[in-house]
């Protein structure tokens, strides 16, 4: 495997309860355990890359504080490049509440952005080696949109592929997608940047040719757009659905990828997805081919689920490979 990778985004110190299950608005309930965890989607990406065995470092902003100290303990634990992490007097360590539900292992969160929002296009400026010398450089949406756009400028001169999960969601511009590489969304984010409601993948069914024949034709008008762009849709339980870039093809190619279902019962998802994007980085480095590396990301997603947290519950590369013959790959159209 050759390449390294830089993530450039969010870090939070997450406080997480376990409920029987989610509250609804105006509701109290009690909870069977809390935990104090590290995470955010940027600091979460670049761990589940570097226990993949990749060299990753992280591009992040802390405040001055206890939780950012802490953070940054953990993250060299892991052997991460944290040099590029800058820290401000100005806000605190970003924060994020998780309440757990037990028996789905589905949760619900809320980031306080706190230093992520000072995270600044002139601090990406002040790193832009870490970014210039990767091979693929990954991104979320819990930083500024200035400050991603920056990132994407910059990447852009070295030819450093582009991976953007547009989680929480912001509106897009085309020169923000013109510039992404591979684009990450759940189908409720790809329903939002092409303004229609698509149900969540529990409630879509990919065997409905009428639900799936709308979805394609609105990839398709969004690749005719941006042809270079590859679109990964991640469906939660039902796997993913991947489009290569329509200019390789003279029409629009769709796969789906099953998900990796494991015997292990599914005690927390959170971070899954940013467990599934750092594993498509890394995938991409080891197979060059964006099937494959959907495979890897898939099953690398599907072990994190089996275990509590985020970052502790992410795989090794070994345990990925392992069980990489389990997934099957069908051909849409
Ligand atoms: O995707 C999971 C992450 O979202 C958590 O670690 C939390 O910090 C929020 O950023
Ligand atoms: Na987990």
């Amino acid at each position: 495997m050759s390449g390294n990778i830089c993530v450039v985004g969010s870090l939070n110190v997450d406080l997480v309860a376990t409920a029987p299950r989610i509250p609804v608005k105006g509701e109290t309930i009690l909870a069977n355990s809390f935990a104090v965890r590290f995470g955010g989607k940027g600091a979460n990406q670049a761990v589940a890359c570097r226990k993949l065995g990749v060299q990753t470092s992280l591009l992040a902003k802390i405040g001055n504080d206890y939780y950012g100290r802490q953070a940054m303990e953990v993250l060299n634990g892991y052997s991460l490049d944290t040099t590029m992490i800058t820290k401000t007097e100005l806000a605190p360590t970003g924060l994020a509440l998780i309440v757990v539900e037990v028996e789905s292992g589905e949760n619900i969160i809320t980031v306080v952005s706190g230093a992520n929002a000072l995270f600044s296009p002139e601090d990406i400026l002040l790193n832009k080696g870490a970014i210039l010398c990767s091979s693929v450089c990954l991104l979320q949406l819990e930083i500024p949109l200035e400050t991603v756009r920056k990132t994407i400028e910059i990447a852009k001169q070295n030819h450093v592929k582009i991976i953007l999960n547009p989680a929480p969601f912001q509106f897009l511009d085309d020169e923000i997608l013109g510039g992404v590489d591979i684009l990450v969304p759940n189908l409720l984010e790809l329903g939002s940047l092409i303004s229609l409601h698509i149900p969540d993948g529990d409630e879509w069914d990919s065997n409905d040719q009428n639900e799936m024949a709308v979805v394609l034709d609105l990839v398709e008008k969004l690749e005719r757009k941006f042809p270079n762009l590859a679109l990964v849709i991640t469906l939660g339980k039902r796997g993913c659905m991947v489009c290569p870039p329509l200019r390789e093809n003279s029409h629009l190619e769709t796969f789906l990828v099953e998900p990796y279902l494991s015997t292990h019962q599914v005690v927390d998802t959170t971070g899954a997805g940013d467990c599934f994007c750092g594993a498509l980085a890394v995938g991409l480095l080891e197979y060059d081919n964006i099937l494959e590396a959907v495979r890897f990301a898939n099953i690398a997603a599907g072990i994190s689920v089996t275990m509590q947290g985020t970052q502790e519950s992410y795989p090794t590369r070994e345990q990925v490979r392992n069980l990489l013959k389990d997934t099957q790959v069908a051909r849409v159209r």
